[in-house]
């Protein structure tokens, strides 16, 4: 029969799983071959690309949401490596038996109902097709393609010399063990031609024999090793083949499960098929009858690998006409780098560094305090994680909630309000609405505080005298930041900031920056009564007082005004508002703004 695996099978790959299809190729790049053997992929979830890597490349790798669509794309695999779950193997596989182009699957699932599983079998021998498995890893053609894991890591195939074709073709029941007695047969011949593990159901779709015949057509395979299980008559029928000369290349067996003639009652192994039952199918009956018939069976599975050294050097490596198979020089895949960076192998920058919140366990964390702490405490503590490392004292969280109750609007007239609303007007949505609102924000209104901070601060600390410092911004001709209201004056006068003024003198001991503010307050209004101390001055001033009473050094209040952590109170405080006014006018079905001709001057 036409070769099942060779270097130039292409599959088609049922269910998108990353791991395995990464783990094939992978294979397909250590063997050095010139192009990955996925050739497409069905997704019933999805039609598109799957993307993985070929090497150091990033591939991606079609995507069908059915098998009729990956087949037409791709006549040429022959290959279906079925990972569906237990519901979908068998209507999958029956329809891939039904494929003219499918010549051989690799059924994984386990724990597939028997009575299905018969199914599939009767209707593969009628349509002289091949199942490998269920409840298999697949199976592994040295140097030319692996299906699944099937040989395990990439490392395991590398150290087991898979990338090379030898002399020893492998069948066993279980996968785990297949890897397993790879390792062996590389260590003590000159390696695993082809393996396959046929999966340890009651029902393989290709039973022991049927591969072991399978494997024997092939020219390149000089002996075979074979790791049954306890349960099945699987080789009774390998004997058989053995005495009548139908197995004419020498066979290295062990059945495993020997131990089982410790228990009285029957055993159930790990595989559905691994029951011991009657006399017949223990590993020791099955054991005698192979080497009864001329296989070469060791007294246990310790002595596995030293008989099969023997075997190959005596039947195999002195035999004329041996020759060493062509040694080849593996290609090592890329790590991944998540893997090789967990374990330790490789190191990254960060390209970002966050100190004030952690998502990444189980509960969230602003600077350190669990999220169900915060809910408990008033928003300013939230702003006292996110924003102050949480070294303010009650005060001045207390402070903070006083600031964003007043902050939070002054009414439609104001310029931020007025952006907002008609913008809104104008149809734009709520984010538009608020930004044309918060963009508004600046030097004469709202984004004051920081600059008023700084020459409170300056002056406090140089101790200037307020009314030189009044006449020198004078004659510098430049305004004093925090001083100063279109509508408030010392006759209306600003509530807010005698709110604040009285929030200082109930709660700090020292307000040097309040009451140098108001000092100054004293000249400017001598000047014009609207000059008065306005509420970003007020702000700025006693913020300050209050940096100082929570012993902030003066380098770290100079950074907090550098990074304008001042204006970041009224800019929080005052988009309460704006979105408020956004919300009224969309509520109201406010129609598109057009200011009237006769409040415009034109010049
Ligand atoms: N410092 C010194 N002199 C001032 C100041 C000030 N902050 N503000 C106004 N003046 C002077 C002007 O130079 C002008 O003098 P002049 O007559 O010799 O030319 C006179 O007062 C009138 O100036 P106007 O700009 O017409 O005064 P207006 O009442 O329109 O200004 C405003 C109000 C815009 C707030 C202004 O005082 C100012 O820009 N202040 C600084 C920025 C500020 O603190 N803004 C925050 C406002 S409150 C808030 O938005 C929450
Ligand atoms: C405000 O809070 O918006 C102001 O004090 C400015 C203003 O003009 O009312």
């Amino acid at each position: 029969m036409k070769k099942l695996f060779t270097k130039n099978t292409k599959v088609i790959f049922f269910n998108e799983h990353p791991v395995p299809i990464q783990a094939m190729l992978d294979f397909d790049w250590i063997c050095a071959k010139s192009e990955p053997c996925v050739s497409a992929i069905v997704n019933p979830k999805k039609t598109g690309f799957h993307k993985t890597f070929f090497g150091p490349k990033e591939i991606l790798i079609p995507v069908f949401k059915s098998l009729e669509e990956a087949v037409k794309f791709a006549p040429q695999a022959d290959v279906l490596i079925n990972f569906a779950s237990i519901r979908s193997s068998f209507e999958s596989t029956k329809l891939a038996l039904a494929t003219k182009t499918i010549r051989s699957i690799v059924l994984v699932a386990e724990g597939i109902p028997e009575n299905q599983t018969r199914e599939l079998i009767r209707i593969a021998k009628k349509n002289k097709k091949w199942i490998i498995g269920p409840s298999t890893v697949g199976a592994i053609k040295a140097g030319a393609i692996r299906i699944g894991y099937s040989g395990g890591s990439s490392e395991n195939i590398i150290e087991s010399k898979l990338y090379q074709p030898g002399s020893v073709g492998v069948v066993t029941v279980s996968g785990g063990m297949s890897n397993e007695v790879y390792s062996i047969v590389n260590k003590n011949t000159d390696g695993v031609n082809e393996g396959v593990a046929i999966g340890g159901d009651t029902y393989p779709g290709s039973t022991i024999l049927e591969n072991v015949m399978r494997l024997h057509e092939n020219p390149e395979i000089k002996m075979l090793v074979v790791l049954g299980e306890i349960g099945g008559t699987d080789e009774y029928e390998i004997a058989e083949a053995i005495k009548t000369g139908k197995i004419d290349k020498p066979v290295v067996a062990w059945v495993s499960g020997t131990v089982a003639e410790l228990f009285q009652t029957e055993v159930q192994f790990g595989h559905a098929g691994a029951r011991s039952g009657s006399r017949k199918v223990s590993a020791l009956a099955k054991n005698k009858v192979l080497k009864e018939a001329g296989a070469y069976v060791p007294k246990s599975f310790n002595q596995f690998g030293y008989l099969i050294k023997k075997v190959f050097e005596d039947e195999v490596q002195k035999r004329k006409g041996y020759t060493l198979p062509t040694q080849v020089i593996p290609q090592v895949p890329p790590q991944d780098f998540d893997i090789a960076l967990r374990d330790g192998l490789v190191r990254r920058r960060t390209s970002i560094v966050s100190g004030i919140s952690d998502d990444r366990g189980e509960k969230l964390t602003y600077k350190g305090v669990d999220i169900d702490k915060i809910v408990k405490k008033p928003l300013s503590q939230t702003i006292n994680a996110l924003w102050f490392e949480n070294r303010l004292d009650k005060t001045g969280m207390d402070f903070l909630e006083l600031c964003l109750k007043l902050t939070a609007d002054h009414g439609p007239a104001v310029v931020t309000a007025h952006n907002a609303i008609t913008t809104a007007r104008a149809g734009k949505d709520l984010v538009s609405s608020v930004v044309s609102g918060l963009l508004t924000i600046g030097p004469r209104h709202g984004g004051a505080i920081n600059d008023s901070a700084k020459w409170q601060f300056q002056c406090v600390a140089t101790k200037i005298n307020p009314t030189e410092f009044v006449k020198e911004m004078n004659l510098k001709g430049e305004l004093i930041m925090g001083i100063g209201h279109r509508v408030k004056s010392v006759q209306n006068p600003d509530e807010r900031v005698q709110l604040i003024k009285d929030f200082a003198r109930k709660n700090l001991k020292k307000s040097a920056h309040l009451d140098y503010a108001l000092l100054v307050e004293t000249e400017t209004t001598k000047k014009k009564n609207n000059l008065i101390l306005n509420v970003d001055g007020a702000i700025g001033s006693v913020f300050l007082d209050i940096l100082k009473s929570n012993n902030y050094k003066d380098d770290e209040i100079l950074e907090l005004i550098e990074i304008e952590l001042f204006n970041a109170i009224f800019l929080l405080g005052r988009t309460i508002g704006i979105i408020g006014h956004v919300l009224d006018q969309k509520k109201m079905k406010e129609p598109l703004y057009r200011h009237p001709w006769d409040d415009i001057l034109y010049k």
